[in-house]
């Protein structure tokens, strides 16, 4: 690993990601997440976002992407988060620069109803490839789920698992992802970030697309939820966040998790639907061990000005 490269492992840096670009060097990341403001006016801590039409939309985002593609590897894989405003914009922009494979959509079940529309409760990730040689571990995101029918062969249950807890099986994910929860008040990972992601999600992309020791890079950090899953399971990772209060959460939440890796959501190697936490193997540290591990800890903020 280049010397440029290894001050900057494992870091979050404070600081806008476009005026860093000249300091990475070519072809290091193996994940590339992007959860860029979507097309919406919100305000990010000191930072806002202003809603502008689909065409400029796309020219802001393609403005940029293509100067943080030479960044990847030829084998890397990248996860680009939109709503359905932002999703067609982002679609064809992927589409000129890099090989689209997938539309993942997720439950997002929060936020008011609507008077005059369909209340949304759902956001896309795009998954795409440099290339056709990649990474893609279906075994590490399987999904375990209650079984409804739960048909036997000579007696003996077919595909599933009969336990004291119930039926279940081993699902292959699909691309519709229902089982995920919005962090809220009572989550250990929940920050005041306002559109923090569920760590559950960031794992399921990092156990499918990267590798133990990989270099996952995310540009728009927010609180820190990709860093936090990297550190949590063992990939490398470089976060850039604009705001000071937000990379400092990020920097607090990686510190957290050389302490407590659990996921709330994922244990034992597979995925949990919602509202099971009372049938999965317990792996959460106590909060007192992780308050005084924060206490003790020699350097709590990785984070540094960019230039
Ligand atoms: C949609 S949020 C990301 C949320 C994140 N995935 C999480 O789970 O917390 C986008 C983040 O990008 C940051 N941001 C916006 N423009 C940026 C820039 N030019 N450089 C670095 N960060 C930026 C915003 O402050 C915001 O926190």
């Amino acid at each position: 690993m280049s010397r440029e490269l290894a001050a900057l492992t494992d870091h979050i840096v404070c600081g806008h990601f476009i005026e860093l670009l000249p300091q990475l060097p070519n072809a290091f990341v193996d994940l590339l997440i992007l959860d860029a403001p979507y097309n919406l006016t919100k305000r990010f801590g000191a930072e806002s976002f202003r809603e502008r039409s689909l065409a400029e939309y796309e020219e802001w985002f393609e403005g940029w992407f293509v100067r943080v593609l030479p960044l990847l590897k030829p084998t890397a894989s990248l996860y680009v988060c939109g709503d359905w405003k932002s999703s067609a914009a982002l679609h064809r922009v992927l589409d000129r620069h890099v090989i689209v494979r997938n539309r993942i959509t997720w439950e997002r079940e929060k936020g008011r109803g609507a008077k005059t529309n369909w209340k949304n409760a759902s956001e896309d990730i795009w998954f795409a490839t440099v290339s056709n040689d990649y990474h893609f571990n279906v075994e590490a995101v399987k999904l375990r789920r209650r079984v409804m029918a739960p048909y036997r062969e000579n007696g003996q249950p077919k595909d599933w698992e009969d336990g004291p807890e119930g039926q279940f099986r081993l699902t292959h994910p699909s691309n519709l992802w229902t089982d995920l929860t919005v962090p809220f008040w009572s989550m250990p990972e929940n920050t005041d970030h306002p559109t923090q992601k569920p760590e559950k999600l960031l794992a399921k992309l990092l156990l499918a697309s990267s590798r133990e020791g990989e270099f996952v890079f995310d540009p728009f950090l927010g609180s820190g939820t990709t860093a936090a899953v990297a550190a949590k399971l063992g990939r490398r990772f470089l976060g850039i966040e604009i705001d000071e209060k937000f990379a400092c959460l990020a920097a607090k939440r990686v510190e957290l998790a050389k302490h407590d890796p659990s996921i709330q959501g994922y244990a034992k190697g597979v995925f949990w639907e919602r509202n099971t936490l009372s049938l999965q193997p317990k792996e959460t540290a106590p909060v007192e061990e992780l308050q005084l591990a924060l206490a003790e800890s020699p350097s709590p903020y990785l984070t540094g000005k960019a230039n």
